[in-house]
């Protein structure tokens, strides 16, 4: 069975890409590369002894696209193609609208027009927006994201449904990821940001190898146990085994269609101050850091109710924070540069 993964070079993308063709999937990565390298898939090839094809191609080109479904034969798409930098888009707002949301419809057209009917679409945590309570469930009403990153997933949820509406064969999962640390345990691929990271364990992983001086905690004074904001991370291997239990799930549930929306996260909350101690627990190494004022649009607290994922589709996050934090600390110091070297 082929499966064409949209940012497949990505940081998320990439390690799905590995549980896939661990799993005897075949995989067609189309990605522009603007966030990305080529490197990641190389060494998932020597990792699973494994090559997907790639394609560097973007999701915007209807032409490439059309040529790329006319020549494989795909089952099913699992699109993380996106910018997804959420102060960034604040700046630069109809670049994120054309890239997640007209690169979406595009990409939905062509598989309509190829008749593709399996959809697996990278949501986020960020669609419950503030007004929902903690911890949040998927059949809460989506809400109203502070960026227009996050604007664009709730866009490509609303977008879904309707084409369900319009396409009774369409089969569209949404997986709404909440924050996804950590790297495969080999060390070999892992996350590259570009420039400054804007995450939070990008940043005190360049810290703890000496490219950044030390961490800014943006905020002591939430309503939380330590004050600083509580997040539900998660290690991307097991966020990327969830898509391919999305997958299997499709695949067996040959009678669903319509759309579904599913959380995936441990159902924990976790400090940033918590995040801290576990990283220097795990890794000796010491994390300078100074306390600085809140950033504009976090929230004080969110994680998952994972319990959706784990009826229907038997997956859990298996992952401890003590892993988490090993695994980003392989690929870091064994990667300083990430893939540039
Ligand atoms: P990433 O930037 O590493 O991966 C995205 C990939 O898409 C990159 O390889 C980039 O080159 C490619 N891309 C972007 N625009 C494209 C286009 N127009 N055409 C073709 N390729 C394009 O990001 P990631 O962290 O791996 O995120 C993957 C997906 O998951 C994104 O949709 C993101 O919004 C979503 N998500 C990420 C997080 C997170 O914390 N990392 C959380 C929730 C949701
Ligand atoms: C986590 C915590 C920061 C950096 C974002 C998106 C979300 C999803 C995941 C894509 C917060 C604090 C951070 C730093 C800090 N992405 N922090 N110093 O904001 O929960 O979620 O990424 O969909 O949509 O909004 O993740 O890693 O940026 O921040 O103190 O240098 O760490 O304030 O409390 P966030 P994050």
């Amino acid at each position: 069975m082929k499966i064409l993964v949209t940012g497949g070079a990505g940081y998320i993308g990439s390690h799905t890409v590995l549980c896939l063709l661990e799993q005897g999937y075949d995989v067609v990565v189309v990605d522009n590369l603007c966030n990305a390298s080529e490197e990641s898939l190389r060494r998932v090839a020597t990792i699973t002894g494994k090559a997907a094809t790639f394609i560097q191609a973007d999701i915007r080109d209807t032409i490439a696209l059309d040529a790329i479904f006319e020549q494989q034969q795909v089952s099913a798409v699992i699109h993380f193609a996106a910018l997804k930098a959420v102060g960034e888009s604040s700046v630069i707002p109809l670049s994120y609208y054309e890239n997640n949301v007209a690169g979406t419809v595009n990409l939905l057209e062509v598989m309509q027009k190829h008749e593709v009917k399996n959809f697996i679409f990278s949501s986020s945590a960020t669609v419950y927006g503030e007004a929902n309570a903690v911890p949040y469930k998927e059949d809460m009403p989506l809400g109203n994201p502070s960026s227009p990153y996050g604007t664009s997933k709730v866009m490509v949820e609303k977008i879904m449904m309707d084409v369900v509406n319009a396409n009774p064969q369409f089969r569209g999962v949404s997986l709404r990821y909440f924050n996804p640390i950590g790297a495969h345990e080999s060390g070999m691929i892992g996350e590259d940001p570009k420039g400054i990271p804007n995450n939070l364990l990008p940043f005190v992983a360049q810290v703890a190898v000496g490219k950044r001086e030390k961490l800014s905690i943006f905020g002591d004074d939430y309503p939380t146990e330590d004050g600083t904001c509580e997040r539900d991370y998660l290690h991307v291997m097991d966020l990327a085994e969830g898509h391919v239990a999305a997958l299997n799930w499709l695949n067996k549930e040959q009678s669903f269609t319509g759309f579904e929306a599913f959380n995936l996260g441990t159902g924990n909350g976790t400090s940033v101050l918590a995040i801290v101690n576990a990283f220097e627990q795990a890794t000796k190494v010491n994390i300078p850091y100074q306390i600085s004022p809140r950033r504009a649009g976090d929230l004080p607290a969110f994680w998952a109710n994972a319990e959706k994922a784990k009826t229907a589709l038997g997956w859990t996050a298996k992952r401890d924070l003590t892993t988490m934090m090993e695994d980003t600390w392989r690929w870091q110091s064994g990667n300083p540069d990430g893939y540039a070297e």
